[in-house]
């Protein structure tokens, strides 16, 4: 036959199980969060939105932009990338996509639309509306995003590798 419970002990008993209970949903989620970063790997190439294709004009250099983080270990990292698209015509094939950094040391270059050129701040560097060099220290034209394409809602997608 066994003992009555004594009040003491089912108070100790319901306390122990509640206090674990607590400890379990605090703590599983918590210690997943801090080991998260170390077990996430992030992708070195993919497909990047960067708008839609019926808002750029045909024969004006339209900017974009994206932001790329690594993530290793506890350390993220974000880095700024752009460039400016360039439609030849109205087929959605016909485009010309410049990276916007510089090929002398990598600093960013700027469409002037006055002077319809790609101006680099610097060192003084110009650069023609299809990336030709016209001035400046640069040692070649200006690298290009290769492979693109349109989404069936019409937003121009490039495909990003990391270096
Ligand atoms: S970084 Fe552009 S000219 Fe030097």
């Amino acid at each position: 036959m066994s003992e009555p419970v004594s009040r003491r002990n089912f108070i100790m008993g319901v306390t122990a199980v509640v206090g674990g209970l607590i400890t379990t949903v605090i703590g599983v989620p918590a210690i997943a969060y801090l080991i998260d970063p170390a077990l996430r790997e992030s992708a070195k190439e993919e497909w990047i939105p960067i708008g839609k294709l019926e808002d750029m004009l045909v024969g004006k250099p339209t900017p974009f932009s994206f932001t790329r983080v690594q993530v290793n270990g506890w350390e993220r990292t974000s880095t700024s990338h752009g460039g400016y698209v360039i439609r030849k015509s109205d087929n959605p094939n016909d485009l010309l996509i410049l990276n916007s950094k510089c090929t002398h040391l990598s600093c960013t270059v700027n469409w002037s639309e006055n002077d319809q050129v790609y101006l680099c701040p610097c060192h003084d560097a110009k650069f023609g509306k299809q990336g030709e060099v016209l001035d400046g220290p640069p040692p070649r034209p200006l690298d290009r995003f290769a492979d693109f394409r349109v989404t069936e809602e019409g937003i121009l997608e490039i495909f990003y590798k990391e270096a």
